[in-house]
C-alpha cells in the first residue's frame, strides 16, 4: 500500500553502513566464534546456555534447593553464560568480574532484565502505546527504556511482547499491541528497533528479545499458562506474523511460551523452533526457554526428568535454560549418549556468543557498566518523551454534548477516586526499577494546569487496602467502609463537573493476573451509581491493563477518557487531554466486551454459517440475553472535532497480479478543533480455499487536519498485501472478490469491491 508504514518501517530499518561493510562485520564476529568456540570444553559450551537468576529478584516461582554459593562458584567456573535481574551498574560490574576474571576462558555473562515499558521513567503500557496506532510511539518509548537500562548495566530486555491477545480476561493483555496481526506486526518491528537502535556495539541499546513463541495469548478460559488448541492456519495468519516482522527487523532472541500446542510444549516444539523460526525465517539469534519452562515440560506430562526434558528441548532448538538447571546438568551427559549431538550443542552456542560480540562484551565486558552513565535515568528529557507518548496514547471513547474539554478556572471540578490520587498504579505491572509512587497523579496532574486552587476538589471514595504483598504490594479497594463514598457524594454536589478515577490498579493486571470478572465492579460501582444519583456530569478517566465491562458506566458517563496505565507522567497528560491541550488521537487495539461472556471477542473473526437473523428467529449464532457486537470496536476512538468520511474512489475495480490498484477516500475535519485522525483501511476476502475473516486491517494512515480543511487519503493494495496461508499450507493469494472499506474504525466506513484476477 501506498506509504504502507510497515515497508516503510521496515526500509528504515535497514543499517546505515553499505552492504560490504555489514558483510566484513558479519564475517569478522563468525569468525571469532569460531575460533573461541574451538577453545571452548563441553562444560563450556554447555554453561553458556545456562541461565540464572540473581537471588534478589525473583520475577517466578522460586526455585527449590537452589544454593547461591554453588551457583557464586559455577559463574566462577564458566557454567553460567547469563544471568537475568542483577541490576545497576554497580551490581552487574561486581557480577560479570566474577565470570571474566575468574573463568578459564573469562567470557562474560550476558545480563537480561524485563525492560517492557521503561526502566525507571516509565513509558505507557504496551497496549497503550499500540492505541496511538503510531509506531514512533513505540519506537521512542523502547529507546527512552533501552538507554536507561543499558546505563545500569543490562544487555538484554525480556521484550517486546508480542502475543496476539484476544481474551481480556488474560491478565498480560497490558503487555501487548492487542488483537490485531497487522498492527502487532508495525508495533514489534517498531518496538525492536526502539530497543536495538542501528547498532548492539552502542551503549545506549539493549538486544531485543520478541516473546512469547508461540500463541500464548490463546490460553483457554483466558487463564494465564493455560492449554493453548490452536490451528496451523490461525497460528500462522494471526499469531506468527508479530514474529516474522520482529524477526526481520533483526530482533536478537526469542523466548518460548510456557503453553502446550496440540499437546506438545512451545519449549520443545521442533515446528515451531527448528521448521519455522530457525528454518523457514532464518533466525540466526537464540533462543531462550520462559522461567524453567524447560523444567515444565516434566508438569505438561511430556518428560518424566529433567534429563528427559532438557533432550527435547535442545533438540527442538530451545538453546537457552532460563532457571530451569535442566541443560547445566543434563546435557554432558545427553552428549556422551548420542542423544544430543554436539553440533547441536556448538549451534546454539554459536547463537549466544554471536549476539556477545554484537553487543561488544568481549572488547569490553563492563562497557555498559558506569555509573556516570546512569544520570540519563529520569533525566527531564526522557520525562518530556514520557508525556508526549502518553497523551498520544490516551483514547476518547465518549464524550456527550461536548462536556470535554474542561475549561481551565471556569468550572469547579470535583476529582474523585482513590486512582485519582494514586502515584502508583499509573506506573502499570512490570515496572522494572521504577521507584513505588513516583508517578504523576490525576490530581497532580489537574492541579499543575488549574490555577485558581479553589476551583478543584478532591474526594477519595473508598480507600485502597494492601492486601497480598508477594511480589510487590498489591491494592484492593477496602470494600467495608463505605464511608468515603458520603464524603465523595457531598462533593459531587457542590461542582460543576465529576471527574472520576475508575478501573484497575497497577498489578491487576499482567503477569498470573488472569480475572474472570472485568467488570468495574464492588466499591467503584457503588461509588460511580451514587455520584450519578446527584451529578449527571461525570467524566470517567479510566485506568486499566486490559479491556473492562463497564455496564452502566458506559450509558450513565458524560465522558469516558481511557487512559490505560500511562507512566511516569499519567496525570500531566490526562490533564493536556481533558483540557484541550492535546486532542485525543487514540484508537483502540483491542475490542471492548460489552460483558465478560462475550470473550474473547475481536473484530477479525469468521462468518458463520447462521450470522445474520435472516428468518427472525431464534437458529442464528448469537447470544439471547446480550448483543453480539462489542462496546467499542478495534480500531475506536473519538477526537474533541467530528470527521467526516466521503468520495471512496478506486482506480480499478481489477487488480492484476503484478499490478495494483488505489483506494482513495476525502477525510473533511467537520467540527471546530484541530484534530489528528489515524484513517484505516480494511479488506474482506470473500470466497477462499478456507474460509477467511469477515475484515482485515491492512493500512492506515495519521492525517492532521484544521477545522474545515479536507484531505484525500489513498492507500495502494497489491497482491502482496492480499496473501494468506492457504488450504494448500502456504503463502498465496487466491484470485476472487474482495471488498474494501475505507473508515474510522473496524465497524464504519465506506465500501467498495474489487476483483483479483
Ligand atoms: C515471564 C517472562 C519473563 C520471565 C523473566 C516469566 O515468568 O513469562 O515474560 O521475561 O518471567 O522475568
Amino acid at each position: 500500500m501506498k506509504k504502507n508504514i510497515l515497508a516503510g518501517f521496515m526500509a528504515a530499518l535497514i543499517v546505515s553502513c553499505s552492504p560490504a561493510d555489514h558483510t566484513k562485520v558479519i564475517d569478522s564476529t563468525e569468525k571469532k566464534v569460531e575460533e573461541l568456540l574451538s577453545k571452548m570444553t563441553l562444560d563450556e559450551k554447555i554453561g553458556q546456555l545456562n541461565q540464572y537468576t540473581s537471588s534478589w529478584e525473583m520475577t517466578g516461582p522460586v526455585p527449590e534447593g537452589k544454593d547461591q554459593q554453588d551457583q557464586l562458584e559455577m559463574i566462577k567456573s564458566g557454567l553460567v553464560g547469563s544471568m537475568l535481574n542483577v541490576t545497576g551498574a554497580e551490581a552487574t560490574r561486581k557480577a560479570q568480574t566474577l565470570a571474566v576474571e575468574n573463568s578459564r576462558l573469562g567470557i562474560p555473562m550476558i545480563f537480561g532484565y524485563d525492560v517492557v515499558h521503561g526502566y525507571k521513567t516509565m513509558l505507557p503500557i504496551p497496549l497503550a502505546a499500540a492505541s496511538s496506532w503510531n509506531p514512533e510511539v513505540a519506537r521512542q518509548s523502547c529507546e527512552v527504556a533501552a538507554r536507561e537500562a543499558a546505563a545500569s548495566g543490562i544487555h538484554w530486555t525480556f521484550a517486546p511482547m508480542i502475543d496476539i491477545a484476544r481474551d481480556a480476561r488474560w491478565g498480560r493483555v497490558m503487555e501487548g499491541a492487542g488483537e490485531d496481526p497487522y498492527l502487532g506486526s508495525i508495533m514489534a518491528a517498531a518496538q525492536v528497533k526502539g530497543f536495538q537502535g542501528d547498532s548492539l556495539n552502542s551503549i545506549n541499546t539493549v538486544a531485543a528479545c520478541a516473546k512469547h513463541f508461540a500463541a500464548y495469548g490463546f490460553a483457554e478460559a483466558g487463564r494465564d499458562y493455560n492449554t493453548v488448541e490452536i490451528t496451523e492456519h490461525t497460528l500462522r495468519n494471526t499469531v506468527l506474523p508479530p514474529f516474522k516482522a520482529a524477526v526481520d527487523a533483526g530482533v536478537s532472541t526469542i523466548m518460548n511460551s510456557f503453553n502446550i500446542i496440540g499437546g506438545i510444549p512451545s519449549t520443545s516444539n521442533h515446528h515451531l523452533l527448528r521448521d519455522i523460526l530457525k528454518g523457514e525465517w532464518q533466525f540466526d539469534g537464540f533462543v531462550i526457554s520462559d522461567w524453567n519452562s524447560i523444567g515444565e515440560i516434566r508438569n505438561h506430562g511430556v518428560a518424566s526428568t529433567k534429563k528427559e526434558a532438557a533432550y527435547l528441548a535442545i533438540n527442538a532448538g530451545t538453546d537457552m535454560d532460563m532457571e530451569g538447571d535442566c541443560y547445566v546438568f543434563n546435557l554432558k551427559q545427553l552428549v556422551e549418549e548420542g542423544k544430543v549431538s554436539e553440533a547441536t550443542i556448538d549451534d546454539a552456542v554459536r547463537r549466544v556468543l554471536k549476539i556477545k560480540y554484537e553487543l561488544g562484551l568481549f572488547d569490553d565486558p563492563y562497557k555498559y557498566c558506569n555509573e556516570e552513565n546512569e544520570k540519563v535515568q529520569l533525566s527531564q528529557e526522557h520525562l518530556d518523551i514520557a508525556r508526549d507518548l502518553a497523551r498520544k496514547s490516551v483514547v476518547l471513547l465518549k464524550n456527550n454534548n461536548q462536556i470535554l474539554p474542561l475549561q481551565k478556572d471556569q468550572q469547579k471540578i470535583g476529582v474523585i477516586g482513590a486512582l485519582a490520587n494514586d502515584k502508583d498504579s499509573p506506573l502499570g505491572s512490570w515496572r522494572a526499577q521504577a521507584v513505588t509512587g513516583s508517578a504523576v497523579s490525576l490530581l497532580e496532574g489537574i492541579n499543575n494546569v488549574v490555577k485558581n486552587k479553589g476551583m478543584v476538589k478532591y474526594a477519595q471514595g473508598p480507600e485502597f487496602v494492601t492486601n497480598t504483598p508477594k511480589f510487590t504490594e498489591e491494592l484492593q479497594f477496602n470494600e467495608s467502609d463505605l464511608s468515603g463514598i458520603k464524603e465523595a457524594v457531598k462533593l459531587a454536589k457542590k461542582v460543576d463537573v465529576v471527574v472520576m478515577a475508575l478501573g484497575e490498579n497497577c498489578f491487576q493486571a499482567g503477569e498470573g493476573r488472569s480475572q474472570t470478572n472485568i467488570e468495574i465492579k464492588g466499591v467503584q460501582q457503588q461509588l460511580f451509581d451514587a455520584i450519578y444519583a446527584v451529578n449527571k456530569n461525570i467524566v470517567v478517566v479510566l485506568m486499566n491493563g486490559r479491556p473492562v465491562v463497564l455496564n452502566n458506566i458506559a450509558q450513565q458517563a458524560q465522558a469516558i477518557v481511557e487512559t490505560w496505565h500511562l507512566g511516569s507522567e499519567a496525570g500531566n497528560a490526562i490533564a493536556d487531554v481533558l483540557f484541550g491541550d492535546y486532542n485525543p488521537s487514540g484508537k483502540l487495539p483491542v475490542s471492548f466486551p460489552r460483558s465478560v461472556g462475550q470473550c474473547p471477542i475481536y473484530y477479525n473473526q469468521f462468518s458463520t454459517g447462521r450470522s445474520a437473523n435472516t428468518d427472525n428467529n431464534v437458529f442464528w449464532s448469537h447470544y439471547t440475553d446480550e448483543a453480539k457486537t462489542p462496546l467499542y470496536p478495534f480500531g475506536y476512538g473519538l477526537s474533541y472535532t467530528s470527521f467526516e468520511y466521503s468520495n471512496i474512489e478506486l482506480s480499478s475495480n481489477e487488480l492484476f497480479s503484478e499490478g495494483s490498484i488505489e483506494v482513495s477516500a476525502t477525510i473533511s475535519n467537520t467540527g471546530k478543533f484541530a484534530g489528528k485522525e489515524t484513517v484505516q483501511l480494511y479488506v474482506q476476502d470473500l470466497f477462499g480455499s478456507i474460509a477467511r475473516p469477515i475484515k482485515e486491517l491492512k493500512g492506515f494512515q495519521q492525517i492532521e487536519l484544521t477545522p474545515g480543511e479536507s484531505k484525500k487519503v489513498t492507500f495502494k493494495i497489491s497482491k502482496q498485501d492480499l496473501t494468506y496461508y492457504t488450504a494448500q499450507g502456504k503463502w498465496d493469494v487466491e484470485p476472487g472478490d474482495f471488498k474494501v472499506w475505507i473508515g474510522t474504525n473496524s465497524q464504519e466506513g465506506l465500501e467498495g469491491n474489487f476483483t483479483l484476477n
